[in-house]
């Protein structure tokens, strides 16, 4: 029997949403082709996240390259890291992710178990893939980042980018110094990331190569409150806290204040970009009751995390879906960059007023220094002020000259100081989203039959901003002047960057099914009457209620639909 991921894919496929990749070669799978209307709803949601996250909060976009050198890897820990639990199936050689063999038995939190206890749990489980026992089988870590070489005869190792946090955390200086060294800023990247899934057989949900769109926010250590918090503190919605999952209960609606306040959620930063992100998914056509919340156990979150959610979303056929993930990464990324690269990875906060401080400060000796090091000795004097000395001296770099400073040449006071601001290392809070599952859930959830004069009339309610064609331009008969006005009007809304299809072809039923299948919200139709008195009909996909205006409103009219600013029932 077909669920609705079968409908879905098959609408998906047959007009021009999605496809499998290189086809007539065989497919590889974890790798899909959007087709012209899925591209064209991609970008749809790609530039809706922009308008929230680039145009709205002001974290303006950058791009990084897609391959990046191995020490970058080496120092974000996922050459290490990065990787999942693998098995193969002894019956039918199948490679498997035994957390998710596991998981698809209820054995909770099956990715946190080590290789050795993931063995001994799935021993008596079945392989997904041929359905026999799978008995006694080797459970190992396999990397997921795809490996290449850089250069021609080079020995120098690339890595595919997994995620495309990593090129904003290494640019911390470069973009600090461009938004005038003030914290808190935020920067945000859309492109392709790579991950070798181990096994990619869940349509658009586990890809290979797949775009996500993430923000960086870089924030004060100490700095709890987010600026325009009040926007969202009584913005409510269900949340899966993990003290609710450890005592098996339902997600709990809370408002963003109330959950901050009572410590559900670490701080406002990370409730400003749960509610953001809920409010971007149903803007795309997430249905909300199949949206929900979840926090990261204790032992499932990352170690540097101080608060882990995914927006998770329910799919008839997979379950509840991690979509999006929202995270407190604390200043872990900026430290492995910086303990690896050499550079500080940190702010110059000023203070508003200067502060008085005690401070231990190295006076040198000039009268013995100067002519003791001559050229050197204002740099060493300087320099004395960086280290700790030790009980007969201290050791300064000059040059990259190591020059040892006996202790009687200086003296060590605590000393009243004015200090005019403070090196800080920043805190960055991360959402990050995967496009493909936004897609798929958009599908899913904008999918719907119902039976309309007898025939089953198969329509994708997306919301009109996401839908690829903006509205359907019909004239009655493609004849007598009709072809001549639509035609017309079809220009005209495109010069309006509408994104306007003309089609004369078939009978006019026929021509609005092929629109509602691919989610068109309005229909033009130009009849006799047109000719006459210059109205035409406009239709509303979703209520296929008609209604005549003129055609000199249509310019303004169906931009202000399309963007919400005007409602058809208005019209009526
Ligand atoms: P999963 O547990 O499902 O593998 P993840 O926890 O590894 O996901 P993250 O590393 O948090 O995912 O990545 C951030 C987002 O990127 C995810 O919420 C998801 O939307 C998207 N994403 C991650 N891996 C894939 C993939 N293989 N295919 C499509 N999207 C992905
Ligand atoms: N940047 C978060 C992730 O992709 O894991």
């Amino acid at each position: 029997m077909s669920d609705v991921f079968d409908n879905v894919m098959d609408l998906a496929k047959r007009r021009g949403f999605v496809w499998p990749t290189t086809e007539c070669y065989g497919s590889v799978a974890g790798f899909i082709d959007y087709g012209p209307l899925g591209t064209l709803v991609k970008r749809r949601i790609e530039d809706l996240w922009r308008q929230f996250y680039v145009i709205s909060e002001g974290y303006y976009e950058i791009e990084c390259p897609t391959i990046g050198q191995e020490a970058m890897y080496i120092a974000s820990g996922h050459v290490k890291g990065f990787s999942d639990k693998m098995c193969q199936c002894p019956a039918c050689g199948e490679y498997l992710r035994a957390d998710h063999v596991a998981e698809a038995h209820n054995i909770p939190n099956a990715a946190t178990l080590s290789c050795e206890m993931l063995a001994e749990k799935i021993n008596s489980l079945p392989c997904p893939a041929c359905e026999k026992i799978l008995g006694k089988v080797d459970v190992f870590s396999f990397n997921l980042m795809f490996q290449t070489t850089i250069g021609p005869g080079s020995q120098r190792i690339g890595y595919l980018r997994p995620e495309t946090a990593q090129g904003i955390f290494v640019d911390f200086t470069r973009l600090l110094r461009f938004y005038r060294d003030k914290l808190p800023f935020g920067t945000v990247q859309i492109g392709k990331s790579y991950r070798n899934e181990i096994s990619p057989r869940q349509g658009m949900i586990r890809l290979r190569e797949f775009t996500q769109a993430e923000a960086e926010i870089f924030v004060h250590p100490a700095m709890k409150g987010h600026p325009n918090f009040s926007r969202y503190s009584d913005y409510a919605f269900p949340l899966l806290s993990s003290e609710q999952q450890l005592g098996e209960l339902e997600a709990k609606t809370y408002t963003m204040k109330d959950a901050v306040a009572q410590g559900v959620i670490a701080n406002e930063y990370v409730a400003y970009y749960l509610a953001m992100t809920h409010e971007i998914l149903v803007s795309v056509g997430v249905i909300p009751e199949r949206l929900r919340f979840r926090q990261h156990l204790p032992d499932e979150r990352a170690h540097y995390a101080e608060d882990c959610w995914d927006a998770e979303i329910y799919s008839e056929r997979f379950g509840w879906v991690e979509t999006v993930g929202i995270a407190d990464r604390t200043d872990y990324d900026l430290r492995a960059h910086a303990d690896k690269s050499g550079d500080s990875f940190t702010a110059y906060i000023q203070y508003d007023e200067p502060k008085r401080e005690m401070r231990r400060v190295i006076n040198a000796n000039m009268g013995v220094l100067g002519p003791k090091y001559r050229g050197k000795a204002k740099d060493i004097s300087d320099a004395l002020q960086e280290v700790t000395p030790g009980p007969d001296g201290a050791t300064v770099v000059i040059d990259g000259e190591e020059i040892f400073v006996p202790a009687e040449l200086y003296e060590i006071k605590e000393q009243e100081v004015d200090v005019r601001g403070v090196d800080v290392r920043p805190h960055v809070i991360e959402p990050s989203y995967g496009i493909d599952r936004m897609i798929y859930a958009v599908l899913e959830h904008s999918y719907h039959e119902e039976e309309v004069e007898g025939e089953v009339r198969k329509v994708m309610r997306f919301p009109s901003r996401i839908a690829p064609v903006q509205v359907a331009i019909f004239p009655l008969m493609a004849r007598d002047g009709l072809d001549v006005m639509a035609k017309e009007i079809t220009r005209n809304l495109q010069m309006q960057g509408v994104l306007a299809e003309y089609d004369d072809s078939g009978a006019i039923g026929r021509r609005y099914r092929r629109q509602d299948e691919i989610g068109t919200p309005y229909a033009v139709t130009v009849d006799y009457d047109s000719l006459e008195d210059e109205t035409i009909t406009l239709r509303d996909r979703d209520s296929m209620q008609q209604v005549r205006v003129k055609k000199d409103q249509l310019a303004d009219l169906i931009p202000a639909l399309i963007r919400g600013k005007s409602s058809f029932s208005s019209l009526i």
